[in-house]
């Protein structure tokens, strides 16, 4: 596959098999997160990977949706904002590498037949504790990885014309 077939391939899935992910292919999936490129190289990152069953079990408590804590692996990733690089206004880029990372390791796992989820819409605080966060490390985004039970169909994106302006 392409980088464009990758692109074009990737989905949310909110339904996982319980097959496990292959080890060799989960630490290719992480070099290319940290692969990714950051704001002055500063890297200010941290990534969770979670297989453990209880604490899937837990994250229940943060975002609860069977095929999110159900499924074979959990990601978290983090930014870590006292590393990263800062404008000269004071804008902060650690969610923003964070974010890069975390779209690096998606497409990777989409590279490797696996599905995942992007999800922002967990309880932060929970997270933090369940995970055992040190204060200093922000979750930013989560998602699942695992085969899909099934792919669903493309969803609608804005024509081009509505989003991109030739100067
Ligand atoms: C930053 C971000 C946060 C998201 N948070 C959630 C979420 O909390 N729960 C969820 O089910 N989907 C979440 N999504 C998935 C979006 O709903 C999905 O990407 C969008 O509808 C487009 O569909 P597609 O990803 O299949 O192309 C999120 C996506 C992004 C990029």
């Amino acid at each position: 596959m392409d980088i464009y077939e990758i692109m074009r391939k990737r989905r949310s899935v909110r339904s996982y098999k319980s097959e496990p992910v292959e080890e060799e292919k989960l630490k290719r999936i992480l070099a290319a997160a940290i692969s990714a490129p950051s704001a002055a190289n500063r890297q200010p990152i941290y990534i969770a990977v979670i297989k453990d069953k209880k604490i899937k079990q837990q994250l229940k408590q943060v975002y609860n949706a069977e095929w999110f804590y159900t499924a074979p692996i959990i990601i978290c990733a983090c930014s870590i904002p006292e590393k990263a690089w800062k404008r000269s206004d004071g804008k902060n880029y650690a969610d923003i590498d964070a974010t890069i990372a975390m779209d690096h390791l998606i497409l990777a796992a989409t590279a490797e037949g696996l599905a995942t989820c992007w999800i922002a819409a967990f309880k932060e605080p929970l997270v933090k504790s369940i995970l055992n966060l040190p204060s200093g490390i922000e979750p930013v985004a989560l998602t699942p990885i695992g085969y899909p039970m099934n792919i669903p169909e493309p969803t609608y994106r804005k024509p081009l014309e509505e989003i991109v302006q030739t100067l």
